[in-house]
């Protein structure tokens, strides 16, 4: 677990957020929720994890999914689907998920092929099974502060700062990306616990000097490097949403985050790359995936 905030102001190195800790115990308390539904129902949550072609990184994300669900109990389907299928054969597949009692949650993994339209697939899927929360009504409900499926890796976000902060209210939160799965969702959130938010961007103008005002940064451009030492302010919480693949050693890819994260030791804590929030986005979605069945079970009673 998280150390206590007196030992993490004494610690004379910003304190390293674990997020494959805190996505374990996620994982647990899934676990135990997804008992709980098949001592219920005397089945576990169903999740149809669909992917459209080969794309090499979508496979290995899909691939991560997959084995995720097994180690919590959840029954996952999955739906591999040539890279020319037509749009309606995508459709009538999630049609056929939406109406499939022993689905709870519909995964379609992006980017589709450029012939399929990104916003027509995800807006099909039924907003109650959609564990991604892409679907125009679970970013409205977002957006108003009125529950739905959050998006994972900005729920994961969350978490990782609920570990070392206690109350976000009144703080400067600084978000650098402005992404519809990742940026905007974060301000979101942060806005719902009455942090001071300000979005930014690779374009944004004088960015180091938004950033030393910061109390929270949550870095989410896509560039590696990108916030250096001098523009964290001491004392500030850094997640590091970014993970670019670099050329590495001896011809091997390594992972590179949006922050240089050996500059920034004043921090009072910093999410690592790998370990920070990669491991909580796949946790969120098994997290959401129970959601999404409690929230039928409630529906039924
Ligand atoms: N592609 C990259 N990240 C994601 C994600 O979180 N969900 C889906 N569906 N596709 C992705």
């Amino acid at each position: 677990m998280a150390p206590s905030h007196a030992a993490l102001d004494s610690a004379a190195r910003a304190h390293r957020i674990d997020g494959r800790a805190i996505a374990r115990s996620l994982d647990e308390e899934t676990a135990a929720a997804v008992r709980a539904i098949v001592a219920r129902d005397g089945a576990p949550p169903g999740l149809a994890v669909v992917l459209v072609g080969e794309d090499p990184a979508s496979e290995v994300y899909v691939g991560r999914k997959i084995e995720a669900c097994l180690r919590v109990g959840i029954l996952s389907f999955e739906h591999r689907l040539p890279a020319q299928t037509t749009q309606d054969a995508l459709l009538t597949l999630i049609a056929r998920l939406n109406a499939d009692p022993t689905i709870h949650g519909i995964l379609v993994q992006v980017p589709l092929p450029p012939h399929i339209d990104e916003g027509m697939v995800l807006s099909a899927i039924d907003p109650a099974k959609d564990v991604d929360g892409f679907h125009p009504v679970n970013v409205g409900r977002l957006s108003t502060g009125t529950g739905g499926l959050v998006p994972c890796t900005p729920l994961g976000v969350m978490m990782l700062l609920d570990s070392v902060i206690d109350d976000m209210k009144g703080m400067d939160a600084v978000v650098i990306g402005k992404s519809n799965i990742v940026g905007k969702p974060i301000a979101m959130l942060l806005l719902e616990r009455e942090a001071t938010v300000t979005v930014t961007h690779i374009e944004t103008r004088g960015l180091p000097d938004i950033v030393r005002k910061a109390d929270i940064v949550v870095a989410a451009a896509g560039a590696p490097r990108l916030v250096k030492g001098f523009w964290v302010k001491e004392g500030a919480v850094i997640i590091d949403v970014g993970i670019t693949r670099m050329p590495g050693e001896g011809g091997k890819a390594r992972l590179v985050g949006d922050v240089a994260f050996d500059e920034v030791q004043h921090a009072r804590a910093v999410t690592p790359v790998p370990g920070g929030v990669g491991p909580m986005t796949i946790a969120c979605l098994l997290a959401n995936t129970v959601k999404a069945a409690q929230m039928r079970n409630a529906q039924k009673k």
